[in-house]
């Protein structure tokens, strides 16, 4: 393939969404862990797979970054989840580690490469990616909003009984909590979903969409979501690496933007060879806005405490 993708963490996010750049032909990919065996064994695992899905995606797995040479894309999943007994500033200082060390790394080998983050705590990984590369903002974007986006897609087509592929969906703001679904710009076929649901079954999936990492958890017990969320980043690395230009929720960092500044937070992006390539700024009326607000402030106090741990 003409185009290289390095994805680091081999673990369930990152094997993942290995396999789905790899079977839409999209690149060849490299996927690296600090694990021995782990990614070698995923990738001569998935490369016997290709024969058989019809791919001639090249699948190299390592604990070095000499096979991440030159990408245009990293995508970074990894990190540990959080268990039990660790707190929450616990897991941030750790996963920030990792964060930084695996961007020096990527950096060197590849200095025009866009980043593409997933581990969390989502926004705050990305200002550590940001800070540690020296990237432009345009090449350093969070996967968040595709994934809450397309769990309320799903939510609407489950309870419309109507096609996924009809609806639309836009969810804003931190991946956390306090992330903001806007029912006024989610539709199926072109309709608002405002238009077709009650005040009280719109509440209903939006607040299903908000836990619905949670949701995840609740049932696998020993792991966090990451068939979605794997579809999520390939999606967004499949815009850049095509140019695209599709417009999808994602963390950039804004100056000014929705009146944030200095801070990673989910927004309407275009995706194009450059990254994000444009900012989409649209009306919010004075609740959104307020909530868009709460949702930066959770941000901003997670990049404060980043800041005292680190
Ligand atoms: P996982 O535990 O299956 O995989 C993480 C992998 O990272 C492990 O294989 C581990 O060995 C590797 N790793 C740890 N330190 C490393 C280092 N320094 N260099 C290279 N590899 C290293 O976890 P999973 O389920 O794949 O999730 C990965 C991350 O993505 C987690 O932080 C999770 O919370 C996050 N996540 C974020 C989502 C989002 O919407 N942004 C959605 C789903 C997961
Ligand atoms: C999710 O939303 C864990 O952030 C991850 O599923």
């Amino acid at each position: 393939m003409d185009k290289k993708v390095t994805v680091v963490g081999a673990g369930y996010v990152g094997a993942t969404a290995a396999q789905r750049l790899a079977e839409k032909e999209l690149c060849d990919v490299a996927l690296i862990d600090i694990i021995e065996g782990l990614p070698q064994g995923k990738a001569l695992d998935l490369a016997e797979a290709a024969p058989i899905e019809k791919h001639d995606a090249h699948i190299t797995g390592s604990n070095g970054y000499e096979a991440s040479d030159r990408s245009d894309i990293v995508i970074i999943t990894a990190g540990i989840p959080r268990k039990p007994g660790m707190s929450r500033d616990d897991l941030l200082s750790t996963n920030a580690g990792i964060m930084k060390n695996v961007t020096q790394q990527v950096v060197e080998r590849s200095p025009d490469a866009v980043i593409i983050v997933v581990s969390n705590p989502l926004d705050a990984m990305c200002h550590v990616a940001y800070e540690t590369s020296g990237f432009p903002k345009n090449r350093v974007i969070g996967m968040a909003g595709v994934l809450d986006s397309a769990r309320l897609r799903t939510f609407i087509s489950m309870e419309l009984d109507v096609s996924v592929e009809n609806t639309t969906a836009f969810v804003l703001g931190g991946h956390g909590d306090t992330m903001v679904p806007l029912p006024r710009y989610s539709t199926v076929a072109g309709i608002p979903i405002t238009e077709l649901l009650s005040k009280e079954r719109i509440d209903a999936l939006v607040k299903r969409t908000a836990a619905g990492g949670a949701e995840i958890v609740g049932l696998l017990k020993t792991g966090s979501a990451y068939y979605a969320p794997a579809s999520a980043a390939v999606e967004m690395a499949e815009s850049i690496l095509k140019d695209k230009k599709k417009i999808l929720p994602c963390s950039a960092y804004l100056e000014g933007e929705y009146g944030i500044n200095g801070l990673f937070v989910g927004v309407p992006v275009k995706l194009g060879a450059n990254g994000i390539e444009e900012v989409i700024e649209i009306t919010l009326t004075k609740e959104e806005n307020a909530a868009l607000e709460k949702s930066a402030a959770a941000v901003r106090e997670l990049k404060e405490l980043l800041k005292k741990l680190t």
